[in-house]
């Protein structure tokens, strides 16, 4: 397994979900048990000289990926909702996608001031989704050591978003 086979393995929808949009089907990659173990273990090396102390990461897609890498890396893994789903006290920012706007909770007590924490998710596109779940962990007081994704569409400019933060992805697409 190598990454030029992952990138193969993902399905691109055209039009999906509105014109224009050339979706990134993940579900083809992680229902390959091979594939998806490579692109944990392939995460966790690239997160070796780091310190973290817990992962976090954005409804939906990146549990699929935040929960096992968390499991191989040997700390817990924290989830950021949309809002209304988290059951305890929660802090909550709203945010725009890639198309349409939204809002993300995490609970208050997810991250301890301090702790080291490295945010997961399948896809980089514009980075909104993103900074909004670095502002939440940071709000918490959360140290932000890595961005983490599968996927990067570079020309939506996620990078420029995310400059004061190291990002890692395993596959770009312009
Ligand atoms: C997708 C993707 C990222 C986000 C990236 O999630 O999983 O979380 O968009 O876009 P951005 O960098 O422009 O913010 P989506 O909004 O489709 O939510 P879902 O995973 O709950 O379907």
């Amino acid at each position: 397994m190598d990454l030029t086979t992952i990138k193969e393995m993902i399905r691109i929808i055209p039009d999906f979900p509105k014109a224009g949009i050339s979706f990134k089907d993940i579900t083809t990659v992680i229902k390959d048990g091979v594939a998806l173990k490579y692109i944990i273990d392939e995460m966790a090396e690239r997160c070796s000289d780091r310190k973290i102390d817990i992962i976090a990461g954005p409804e939906a897609r990146s549990f699929i990926i935040g929960a096992p890498l968390a499991y191989r890396l040997g700390v817990g893994f924290v989830p950021i909702r949309k809002p209304g789903k988290l059951p305890a006290e929660t802090i909550k920012r709203e945010y725009q996608l890639e198309y349409g706007t939204d809002a993300m909770e995490l609970h208050k007590d997810a991250i301890k001031p301090g702790q080291n924490v490295l945010i997961v998710d399948d896809l980089l596109a514009t980075g909104g989704t993103i900074i909004t779940a670095v502002k939440l962990v940071e709000e918490l007081g959360g140290n932000v050591t890595g961005l983490m994704f599968l996927i990067e569409l570079t020309e939506l400019g996620g990078r420029r978003t995310l400059s004061d933060y190291d990002v890692v992805s395993l596959i770009q697409y312009p």
